[in-house]
């Protein structure tokens, strides 16, 4: 198993807001956790990251328990983190911003081909790599956080909630490549979304979290199919 969380349990001040959740992903998946506003989603993958720290339960990396460990360290084993609302560094270009996802890289890494990659996949980064961040659309700093993330070939993407403020047809071509990578390029990927109907397309398996807690888990196809899905999640 690649990530496996046991019971966790996560607080902000005395309210906890994730109460003793459990999932894991396999190496080679791609899994969704699929909630409303406020269910917790951000929380968790952060606590993933180790941006937030856990009340109670546990994270395993690789066999590893990780759930102490700061998230320097977490990025250095191969985990990265598109946090939500593309939050890219506004004053470096986008050039510079690709290049701080390189941090703690293995010496090995051949830089310019994961670049020439990068550009390929996302080609308006490179007809925008000296501009600064800030002056990018929406669209094209999500493109860049995602680009951030993946330049150091991550063992584990997290990606949160990347269809927020797109237009339908780039939250199309967004999981496009997300199903692309995961698919051709065997990178593991979870990722919390509202827009099940997306994120269910690509996905192996998902979990549904409500308030907190996992409410329902089971593969893609199944989940689409749930009657309980499709009238909340689904307008069906
Ligand atoms: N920094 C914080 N301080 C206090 N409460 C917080 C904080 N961040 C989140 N919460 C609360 O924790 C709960 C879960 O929030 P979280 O951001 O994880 O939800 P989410 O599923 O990501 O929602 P959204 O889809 O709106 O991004 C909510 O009730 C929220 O108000
Ligand atoms: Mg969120």
């Amino acid at each position: 198993m690649l990530l496996e969380a046991r019971d966790l349990r996560v607080s902000y001040g005395d309210v906890e807001a994730v109460h003793g959740v459990s999932f894991h992903v396999e190496e080679g998946e791609l899994v969704s956790i699929i909630g409303a506003n406020g269910a917790g989603k951000t929380t968790i993958l952060n606590t993933v990251m180790g941006i937030i720290p856990s009340r109670g339960g546990s994270i395993y990396f690789r066999d590893t328990e990780i759930t102490a460990l700061p998230s320097h360290i977490r990025a250095r084993q191969g985990i990265r983190l598109v946090p939500e609302r593309a939050r890219v560094f506004p004053l470096l270009t986008v050039f510079e911003n690709i290049m701080t996802g390189l941090y703690g890289l293995r010496k090995s890494t051949d830089v310019p081909s994961r670049l020439s990659w990068i550009y390929e996949l996302f080609p308006v980064l490179k007809e925008r790599a000296k501009q600064l961040a800030q002056t990018l659309s929406g669209g094209e700093q999500q493109q860049l956080a995602i680009a951030r993330a993946l330049v150091s070939q991550p063992r584990l993407l997290l990606v949160d909630e990347v269809s927020m403020g797109l237009m339908p047809i780039l939250v199309e071509k967004v999981f496009e490549v997300l199903g692309y990578l995961n698919k051709e390029e065997n990178l593991t990927i979870l990722l919390v979304e509202q827009n099940a109907l997306a994120s269910l397309s690509i996905s192996h398996r998902a979990y549904v979290l409500e308030t907190g807690t996992i409410s329902i888990e089971g593969d893609a196809g199944t989940l689409r199919e749930d009657p309980g899905v499709r009238k909340a999640y689904l307008g069906a």
